[in-house]
């Protein structure tokens, strides 16, 4: 029996930085670790970070600063920069938080508990950034550490091929690697097993999934495989990239009962000439195409988009046709992010010219303008039902329960118990732009 000890680990980031640390947590379960709330009693504190703006980064790297007291205290005590940001930074974290053990990155996260041993049996640093490791973390789930005992992400694909002109991922993750469609059946095989009845796909560019793989299985062939897993209900896929948007898959969202009608699919900017700025290797016409054609091909279903604002040379014009494209496809929701400028990518060679100002006020404005879509969409469902997987009680009000319909919306209803983990149908009755508040039928 491994010796017991205390694990913390604080996430920054994307689900599939949520995904891994539930992952290093499994892995780490196997050594002896327990999952710890507390900073104070761990053995081990672990901070997974994220890169993609200057702020995610700063924010980790400053959490990480308040446990340098307790590193004092106890010197037999382990800590780790994990993920992004220590495969960004590298050996410079140590210029800033000299009192960390180990820096390791993403793909080198299945090296935790040899690093960790090593740490300990030497009292010296260690780092994995190098030669990106192909392997994947082993897909040991931990209950414990689920978002919820019915809810699981799966990791179907790592890194990123494409080049966009903002992003620091393909950086800091690496290539385009896809797991063997087997694997990931056996591994929701067994998540359904276990009581999980929706899961999440994950991947950086999820709809090129299949590429390198032999025999060639491509997203919507694994959506049907995965469909046929019994006890489970409902399969997201996130996050898809215009240019890999075949028919087959919109096809599958129609076909597949399972597969949720639900897309996320970021456009960025509405400006051509910003998405040729932004490498993103799509027009604007070519990009509403697409999201007509889910529209026409799957009834009912939600788009959901990412949007930059305050690109080196954005306009006036160029953020008013971003706005536009909101009012145009209707996304059900858009997350808006101010541009921040990031190490080793193609647009720092450009001045960041748009004042914080001008970013703050387009990023209030662009939400403005998906606040006034998501009102007009959500009062179209008063008087409707809906099948929603309740996830528990709502944070303010403990009498009402939230849970989310297939296209990926919020409902909140007045239940006399928790039905967590129930799928219901409930009656909406009024709406806010981000939620619907309905009645049980
Ligand atoms: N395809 C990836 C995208 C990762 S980044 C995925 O798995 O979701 C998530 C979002 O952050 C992007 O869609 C983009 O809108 C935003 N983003 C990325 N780099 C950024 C930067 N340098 N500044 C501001 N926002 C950025
Ligand atoms: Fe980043 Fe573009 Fe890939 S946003 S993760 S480089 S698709």
């Amino acid at each position: 029996m491994p010796e017991k000890r205390l694990l913390y680990i604080e996430t920054f980031g994307c689900q599939m930085n949520q995904l891994e640390s539930e992952l290093i947590a499994g892995r780490l379960a196997k050594d002896g670790y327990s999952l710890t709330a507390k900073k104070s009693d761990a053995d081990l504190i672990l901070f997974n970070t994220c890169s993609v703006r200057e702020h995610a980064e700063e924010r980790a790297f400053s959490h990480a600063g308040t446990v340098r007291k307790l590193k004092q205290r106890r010197p037999g005590l382990v800590v780790g920069i994990v993920g992004c940001a220590a495969q960004n930074h590298g050996e410079a974290i140590w210029d800033r938080l000299g009192f960390v053990d180990m820096v390791v990155g993403p793909r080198w996260l299945g090296a935790i508990p040899r690093l960790v041993d090593e740490v300990r049996a030497t009292g010296g640093r260690r780092i994995a950034t190098d030669d990106f490791d192909q392997d994947f973390i082993e897909p040991s789930h931990l209950t414990e550490a689920r978002r919820t005992p019915f809810q699981a992400y799966v990791k179907v694909m790592e890194g990123c091929d494409l080049n966009c002109s903002f992003c620091i991922v393909p950086r800091t993750r690496g290539a385009e690697v896809s797991r063997p469609p087997d694997e990931i059946v056996e591994e929701v095989r067994r998540l359904a097993d276990q009581g999980v009845v929706e899961v999440t796909l994950l991947g950086q560019t999820v709809n090129s999934y299949g590429k390198g793989l032999k025999p060639y299985c491509d997203l919507a062939a694994l959506l049907q495989k995965l469909d046929a897993v019994e006890g489970l209900r409902r399969i997201r896929f996130v996050t898809s990239h215009p240019i890999f948007m075949k028919r087959r898959l919109v096809e599958a969202m129609r076909d597949l009962p399972k597969v949720c009608k639900y897309i996320h699919i970021p456009a960025q900017s509405g400006s051509d000439r910003l998405l040729k700025l932004m490498k993103r290797r799509y027009t604007r016409a070519r990009y509403v195409d697409i999201t007509r054609e889910i529209y026409e091909t799957v009834p009912g279903a939600a788009i959901q988009s990412d949007f930059i604002v305050g690109f080196p040379t954005e306009t006036d014009e160029d953020f008013e046709s971003s706005a536009d494209l909101v009012r145009e496809v209707r996304f059900q929701g858009s997350f808006v992010f101010k541009y921040s400028p990031r190490p080793g990518t193609g647009s720092v060679a450009m001045a960041d010219d748009v004042p914080e100002e001008v970013k703050k006020e387009r990023n209030h404005r662009l939400l403005e303008a998906q606040e006034i879509v998501s009102r007009e969409r959500n009062r179209e469902m008063h008087g409707r039902r809906v099948e929603i997987l309740v996830e528990g009680p709502s944070k303010t009000e403990p009498r009402r329960q939230t849970g989310r319909t297939d296209s990926n919306q919020i409902v909140v209803f007045e239940a006399g118990r928790d039905l967590r983990g129930r799928f219901v149908t409930v009656e909406i009755g009024r709406s806010t732009p981000l939620t619907l508040f309905g009645a049980l039928v």
